[in-house]
């Protein structure tokens, strides 16, 4: 199976290709691209590494030698945030940057997997299916947004309130991946009660996350270790359901089948081809109701936004 990461000279793609080189089983090739001409360098050094996993680096403009074959692809190219700035102040470079590689997915690798880390995920994604769309090999079954962060985090700090092993706690993470979108089901994780006001301040915490990181990194960028581990997790998950793992969930950004917005994440019980089922969202507490039903409009909004710019280029 061969996993190509683009982007993988930053802070994400760095620290998410040595869990790649570390952790991933023998039967995996792993291909990186970035523009960064350090890239080539970055597989000499993960090489060295003991692990059984093939590495090769590519770089400059084209990313088809890295895209060639590929199974999965994991995408965290483009600009992260500094302080100040929320995901949207993102969108200008990093649309055109999505643009440009799914181009390339749509013609070397219509078949792969496809994973988008790249901010803002609420846009870069429909972006991304308009683009295999017009190629031709859109599946929907087989492109996602990666918002395990999310969930990630919520199961840290679920964990954290209640005195948990946090790798025990399962939190679902619905909607989008950015502000009010963000919405942690804390009303269905087994064997804990939150009131409305312990929930409110973990809801917040979780959304907010990321410009925690941000202003703590104070200008050196936004989550990149965290980030690493969250996408690791799913191309792990995925990877093993393509493989033929039965009973495999995670929460991903996708085109779904709900009627709240035309990409939402959910649950998705993933098989040998991408996604095999769209996991109903389950029963919401009043307060969960209420925040679904506030933020629907700035989700299709930034779904819009997207469309609109595939559209346009
Ligand atoms: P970074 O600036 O450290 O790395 C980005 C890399 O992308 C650089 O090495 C750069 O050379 C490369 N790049 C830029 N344009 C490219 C192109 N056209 N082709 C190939 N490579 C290209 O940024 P970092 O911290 O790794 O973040 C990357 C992205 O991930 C940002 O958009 C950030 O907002 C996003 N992000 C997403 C999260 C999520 O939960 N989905 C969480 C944290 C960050």
């Amino acid at each position: 199976m061969k996993v190509a990461v683009l982007g993988a000279a930053g802070g994400i793609g760095q620290s998410l290709s040595l869990l790649f080189k570390a952790q991933l089983p023998a039967h995996f090739e792993i291909s990186l691209y970035d523009l960064s001409p350090v890239t080539p360098g970055i597989a000499v050094d993960l090489s060295h590494i003991p692990t059984q996993p093939k590495i090769a680096g590519f770089c400059g403009d084209d990313p088809s030698a890295a895209l060639e074959g590929a199974d999965i692809v994991m995408i965290p190219a483009g600009v992260a945030r500094k302080p100040g700035m929320d995901r949207s102040d993102l969108f200008n470079f990093n649309a055109t940057v999505i643009h440009k590689l799914i181009g390339y997915c749509a013609r070397v690798c219509p078949n792969a997997c496809i994973g988008i880390i790249t901010n803002p995920v609420n846009t870069t994604v429909p972006i991304a299916a308009e683009v295999l769309a017009k190629a031709g090999v859109y599946d929907k079954r087989k492109l996602f947004g990666i918002t395990t962060l999310d969930v990630i985090r919520a199961e840290t700090f679920v964990a954290q309130a209640r005195g948990l092993d946090p790798s025990r706690v399962r939190v679902p993470v619905i909607g989008g991946h950015s502000g009010t979108t963000i919405l942690p089901l804390l009303s269905q994780v087994a064997g804990c009660q939150f009131d409305d006001e312990e929930a409110s301040v973990i809801t917040d915490h979780v959304q907010n996350a990321g410009t925690e990181v941000v202003h703590a990194k104070a200008g050196g960028g936004s989550a990149t270790l965290s980030m690493a581990m969250a996408g690791f997790r799913f191309t792990q998950a995925l990877a093993r359901a393509l493989s033929g793992e039965p009973g495999v969930v995670e929460y991903a950004y996708v085109e779904g089948n709900t009627d709240y917005a035309r990409f939402f994440a959910q649950g998705v019980r993933l098989g040998r081809h991408g996604i095999e089922e769209w996991l109903d969202i389950g029963p919401l507490s009043p307060l969960e109701r209420q925040e679904l039903d506030s933020m629907l409009a700035s989700l299709r909004g930034d779904i819009a936004l997207g469309e609109q710019f595939a559209r346009e280029h």
